[in-house]
C-alpha cells in the first residue's frame, strides 16, 4: 500500500540509522585495526526493521555499502589493503543479507497480522452468524409452542408410520405418546370413510400435494371425535417428501351440532308422515282388527280358522304396537312431572317385564332405595321398560335384570344392568341412531324415544359395557 504520510515523517525512521552510520564511517575512518568497524554497518539496516515504508532497509543497505566502499579510499597506514578490502566485501554482503533477513521478518510478520486480522473476521462473523441461529430457533420454538396451543398435531414418515404427536393429539385421542409413536394413523380410524378417501390422500401427498378434509377419528375407548385435517409433506433436498406433518383442528362439536340440524329435519318429515299413517293406516287397522274378533268369537273353539285368525290378530297386534312407537318417536308428547317414588316405579316395571312369557326365565330383581324425584311417572315408566326389554331379549330369555335406584344425589340415576353379551364398539356407535337395529323383528327406535324421553325431562342416557360382562344403560335428571 503506498505511503501517503509527509516527507519529513518519512524520513524519520532513517535519522537513526544515519547517526548509527555515521558514527561507524567515523569508527572506521580513525582506527585501522585488523577488522574494520564498518562491520558494524548491518546494525544500521537492522534499526529499519520497523519502518513504515518496505524500501527502506534497502535504501539504508545501499548507504552502508556505499560508506563501505568509501571507507576503503581514506587513507591509513597500519592495515593491509587486501585484509581491508576482504573486510568490506564482508560488510557489503553482510549488509545486503541483513537488508533481506529485514525485508522477510517485515513481510512474515505483515502476514501474521493478516491472519490474525482474518481470523478476528471469522471469528466475528461466526458470532454472528450464532446469534442469528439462536434467534431462528427460539422464533421456532415460540411457533411451535403457539401451534402447539392451537393446534392438533403429528408427524408420520413415508410409508405413514407416526414419529410425532404433540400434547393435544394424546389428550384428544385418549393414547398415550408411546402407544402412538410406530403406529400408523389407522389406530385412530373410526372405520367411517371408504378406503377410496384415504387412497386419493395419498395420492395427492405422494405428488407433494397438500390435503385438506373432514375425518371422523376414535378414540381408546371407542368415542368419535371430528377433525379439519390439513396434511403437508416436508420435502428433502431433492424436492422428494421424506414426512408428513398433519395439522387437526377438533370439530366434533360442530358435526354434533349439523347431526342434529339434520336429525331435526328429518324429525319433522317423519312426524308429518306419522299424522298420515295415523289417519290412513292406524284407523283401518283398528276397524279391521275389530272384524276379525267378532269373526273369531263367531268361530268354532279349538278349530283351525279360529288359530289363524288368532295368528293374524297377534301380527296386527305387534304392527300397531310398531306404529305407536313410531308416532311416539315422531310427535313426542308434552310432560306433566309430579313427585314420584322411582323405586316403586322401577318395582311396576319389574312386574310387567315378568308378566311377559317371552321372559319367563329371567330373574328380575329392583335395588335401591325409596327416592322422590319429579318426573314424568308414564314416559320414564315407559322409558325404563323399554330398557328392561333391551336387556331381557338380550340375555334371550335367561340370566338376571337389575333396575337400580342409584346413589347419585343431587341427582335422580337409575340404571338397568344385564349380564348379556354386552354391545360391540361398532354397534355401540350407533345404538342412538332412529331405525337401527340389530333384531330381525326390531324398528330400532326403542332407544331413540328413551334418550327422548330422558332429554325432555333435562337429563342424560349412557351405556357402559364393564370388563365383568354384560350392559348397564344408566339415566340421570334432576330431582325435580
Ligand atoms: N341391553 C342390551 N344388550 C345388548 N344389546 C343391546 C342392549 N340394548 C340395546 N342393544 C342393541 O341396541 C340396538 C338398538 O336398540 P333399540 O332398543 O333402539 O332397538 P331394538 O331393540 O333393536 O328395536 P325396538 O326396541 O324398536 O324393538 C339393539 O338392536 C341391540 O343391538
Ligand atoms: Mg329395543
Amino acid at each position: 500500500m503506498p505511503d501517503s504520510s509527509p516527507l519529513h515523517q518519512k524520513l524519520l525512521p532513517l535519522a537513526l540509522p544515519i547517526v548509527t552510520m555515521s558514527t561507524v564511517f567515523v569508527a572506521d575512518s580513525l582506527h585501522a585495526t585488523l577488522v574494520t568497524p564498518a562491520l558494524l554497518y548491518p546494525t544500521a539496516v537492522l534499526l529499519t526493521a520497523n519502518a513504515k515504508d518496505r524500501r527502506m532497509p534497502w535504501i539504508v543497505a545501499g548507504l552502508a555499502a556505499s560508506l563501505t566502499v568509501a571507507g576503503h579510499y581514506v587513507p591509513r597506514d597500519e592495515i593491509l589493503p587486501t585484509v581491508d578490502f576482504l573486510n568490506r566485501v564482508m560488510t557489503v554482503l553482510a549488509t545486503i543479507g541483513t537488508a533481506g533477513l529485514v525485508q522477510y521478518f517485515t513481510r512474515f510478520k505483515d502476514r501474521l497480522r493478516q491472519e490474525e486480522a482474518i481470523a478476528a473476521a471469522i471469528h466475528a462473523r461466526n458470532s454472528r452468524t450464532e446469534e442469528k441461529l439462536e434467534n431462528s430457533l427460539h422464533e421456532l420454538r415460540d411457533m411451535q409452542l403457539a401451534m402447539d396451543q392451537a393446534n392438533i398435531a403429528s408427524i408420520s414418515d413415508l410409508h405413514g408410520k407416526i414419529v410425532y404427536v404433540n400434547d393435544k393429539f394424546c389428550q384428544i385421542s385418549g393414547y398415550a405418546r408411546q402407544e402412538l409413536i410406530g403406529q400408523d394413523h389407522r389406530i385412530v380410524n373410526s372405520g367411517l370413510h371408504p378406503k377410496s378417501m384415504f387412497h386419493s390422500l395419498w395420492q395427492t401427498i405422494g405428488h407433494g400435494g397438500t390435503w385438506r378434509g373432514e375425518v371422523r377419528n376414535r378414540t381408546k375407548d371407542g368415542e368419535f371425535w371430528w377433525a379439519d385435517t390439513t396434511i403437508v409433506p416436508l420435502f428433502d433436498t431433492h424436492d422428494k417428501p421424506k414426512q408428513y406433518v398433519a395439522i387437526r383442528s377438533d370439530i366434533t362439536a360442530r358435526k354434533l351440532a349439523e347431526e342434529q340440524l339434520l336429525e331435526q329435519a328429518s324429525l319433522a318429515r317423519l312426524g308429518a308422515m306419522a299424522s298420515v299413517v295415523a289417519h290412513e293406516v292406524r284407523n283401518p287397522l283398528a276397524g279391521v282388527m275389530g272384524a276379525l274378533q267378532v269373526l273369531r268369537g263367531r268361530m268354532v273353539a279349538e278349530s283351525e280358522e279360529r288359530m289363524i285368525v288368532g295368528d293374524v290378530l297377534a301380527r296386527i297386534d305387534q304392527l300397531n304396537a310398531s306404529l305407536s312407537d313410531l308416532l311416539l318417536y315422531a310427535r313426542p308428547r308434552a310432560v306433566h312431572k309430579a313427585p314420584t317414588n322411582v323405586r316403586l316405579l322401577l318395582e311396576e316395571v319389574a312386574e310387567s317385564t315378568r308378566a311377559d312369557p317371552r321372559f319367563a326365565g329371567v330373574d328380575v330383581q329392583v335395588e335401591g332405595q325409596d327416592k322422590v324425584c319429579t318426573v314424568d311417572a308414564n314416559l320414564i315408566g315407559g322409558a325404563v321398560l323399554n330398557l328392561a326389554l333391551n336387556a331381557a331379549q338380550a340375555a334371550e330369555g335367561k340370566g338376571r335384570i337389575q333396575l337400580v335406584v342409584a346413589d347419585a344425589d343431587p341427582c335422580c340415576r337409575l340404571e338397568v344392568r344385564d349380564d348379556g353379551p354386552g354391545i360391540d364398539a361398532s354397534v355401540r356407535a350407533r345404538i342412538f341412531e332412529p331405525f337401527f337395529t340389530t333384531k330381525p323383528r326390531g324398528t330400532g327406535l326403542g332407544l331413540p324415544i328413551v334418550k327422548r324421553i330422558v332429554e325432555q325431562h333435562g337429563g342424560t342416557i349412557g351405556v357402559d359395557c364393564p370388563e365383568s360382562g354384560g350392559t348397564v344403560v344408566h339415566l340421570q335428571f334432576p330431582l325435580g
